[in-house]
């Protein structure tokens, strides 16, 4: 039978109905929600995700800010760009676009962020609260994964789940998630990453599969159990063309898959939208 596809665009769209009634609720008492974004350098797909960012904003009536910087801009400037968005009060959270050039320490910008503004859920203290299990920001692509199973019905109680990643923006958080004593989560979670030679081993146990290794076509066919969940979460682009961790012929055997392009991509920019949300629910009180 043909895999399920778990459509990103259709969940987003239901994510971001419920996000109307909020930022109704708070314009009604005179807030309208501020989004920022920092963008160093001009590397063209983080310049295409964050022209996204924008557009999601402006659909969804959230005034956005838009700060650039030159790619060769010492990290004293950038932090003193964070600063003055920390010190904002039109600015209820934003974000530093990733990767980062590499003369910028990616954990000092990253902490420079004051924590109730992390509309990433990346600073230390908002990973130290999942880690302890009790997220207040959870990071957006893991969140937008688990709000897409959620949507398809996908219970992960009591389920193995394969993580391959162990990055800070998705596998990482994404396994302490998994694991949340919460109501369809509750899972079994095992994180394997590019030092682990027999992948296939691993990911022929799972219930669900999801590929965050940013290795194009990582997850084959014969990795997978007829029927399992494949979510592919990794993204490499080559020119303007997206690739996937998880090769087409996954298709013919998974229960449920995402497609190459509109599967976990709307639910990040959905769950971003989300946070930036709750940031300025928190802000008023
Ligand atoms: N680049 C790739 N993923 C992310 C993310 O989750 N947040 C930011 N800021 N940049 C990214």
């Amino acid at each position: 039978m043909a895999a399920t596809i778990l459509d990103g665009n259709w969940a987003a769209a239901k994510v971001k109905e419920g996000l109307r009634a909020r930022i109704a609720a708070l314009s009604a008492v005179g807030v309208t929600v501020g989004l920022a974004t920092v963008l160093v350098g001009e590397d063209p797909p983080s310049a295409r995700y964050v022209a996204m960012k924008h557009a999601d904003c402006a659909e969804l009536g959230i005034t956005s800010f838009d700060h650039r910087l030159d790619a060769n801009v010492t990290i004293d400037e950038l932090l003193a760009k964070l600063e003055s968005l920390n010190s904002d009060p039109r600015v209820h959270s934003y974000l530093v676009q990733l990767p980062l050039p590499s003369h910028l320490d990616q954990e000092r910008v990253l902490a420079a962020v004051a924590p109730p503004k992390d509309v990433d859920g990346l600073h230390p203290v908002n990973l130290g609260l999942l880690a302890l299990g009790e997220p207040q920001v959870v990071a957006c692509t893991p969140a937008g994964i688990v709000e897409l199973l959620r949507l398809y019905d996908v219970d992960l109680t009591g389920k193995h789940v394969v993580v391959i990643g162990r990055g800070v923006t998705i596998g990482r958080p994404l396994a302490l998630l998994l694991t949340l004593n919460r109501p369809g989560l509750n899972a079994a979670v095992t994180v394997v990453h590019s030092k682990i030679p027999t992948l296939g081993d691993y990911t022929r146990q799972a219930d669900v599969i999801i590929a965050a290794a940013g290795s194009p076509g990582i997850v084959t066919a014969d990795m997978v159990l007829p029927g399992a969940v494949v979510v592919g979460a990794g993204t490499t682009f080559e020119g303007r063309t997206l690739l996937s961790d998880v090769a087409d012929d996954v298709a013919s055997v998974a229960g449920y898959i995402t497609p190459r392009i509109g599967g976990v991509g709307p639910m990040t920019r959905a769950m971003l939208l989300g946070n930036a949300v709750r940031a300025a629910e928190v802000s008023v009180g």
